[in-house]
């Protein structure tokens, strides 16, 4: 491991110092107050209020249904817990892609309702502009390659991207694009590992990875898929450091047995 430096807040320029000094760059998502609370005094290095809240959170198949609003709401829980982490808000399906003018004012209403930090959305050269404008304003972005599952309809499966040549080079292009437009860093989603070490190599911003390998600057993972919260989602990515599944059931059902039995509460339990 490289000698690591703490920093006492994270912002876009620590991450690029991180990069710049071969530090790796821990990234997760949480979706409300206690579980940035915890992650934060963990000290991870970015906080990602995904879109992925439409899966664990709300319980939808795909992230698409989302609003803008509900990722205020998280949003704004999250950054209540926060104070070290930099806080990325996902913009979500339908609030950017139209048009650059409504896509400033999605990430304006994100940056003043919730008081996060940065901005995330998904895509390349068809989102450049709507990227730029929100830039101009003031607003840092990061970026969004490879499998961006707000396109699952477009993709058809969550398979791995990128893995032919022309979508290769599509994807280095992007990355380059989205540079040069001004993002902070790029998030590449499930391409080979192989791919995602050539685009680092020539990327001067951060690039995180999930499911890109281990020679990007840093990873990203959905909090409740690396706590085993969550059981059905099982890519070959995914390392759980828990099982809080198995965990919480079995908290759950020694509290309704010993309710069931009159064992709780006790003399101790009662006022
Ligand atoms: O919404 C999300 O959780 C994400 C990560 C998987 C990068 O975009």
């Amino acid at each position: 491991m490289k000698n690591e430096n703490f920093y006492p807040k994270v912002t876009t320029n620590t991450l690029l110092e991180m990069k710049n000094n071969g530090e790796k760059i821990s990234m997760l998502t949480a979706y409300d107050f206690t579980f940035a609370k915890i992650i934060d005094d963990a000290n991870i290095d970015v906080i990602l209020v995904g879109d992925s809240a439409s899966n664990v959170i709300a319980g939808n198949e795909t992230t698409l249904p989302i609003t803008l609003d509900e990722m205020i709401y998280h949003a704004k829980s999250v950054v209540k817990g926060v104070n070290r982490a930099l806080v990325v808000v996902d913009l979500p399906f339908g609030s950017y892609q139209s048009d650059p003018k409504k896509a400033l004012r999605s990430a304006i209403r994100i940056m003043k309702e919730s008081g996060a930090h940065a901005v995330k959305l998904e895509g390349g050269q068809e989102v450049i502009q709507s990227i730029e404008r929100i830039i101009k304003a003031g607003i840092p972005v990061m970026g969004h390659l490879g499998l961006t599952p707000q396109s699952i309809y477009k993709f058809g499966t969550y398979s791995v991207r990128a893995k032919e040549e022309k979508e290769a080079k599509q994807l280095l292009s992007d990355a380059k694009a989205l540079e040069d437009a001004g993002c902070f860093a790029t998030v590449l989603e499930k391409i080979p590992s192989k791919l995602a070490k050539k685009v680092t190599k020539l990327s001067s911003v951060p690039l995180i990875g999930i499911g890109a390998g281990n020679q990007v600057d840093g990873q990203v993972l959905v909090l409740h898929d690396l706590l085993g919260l969550t059981h059905e989602f099982n890519p070959r990515f995914l390392r759980r450091y828990l099982d809080l599944n198995k965990t919480v059931k079995n908290a759950v059902s020694n509290y309704i047995n010993d309710v069931k039995n009159l064992d709780f509460p006790n003399e101790n339990e009662m006022y």
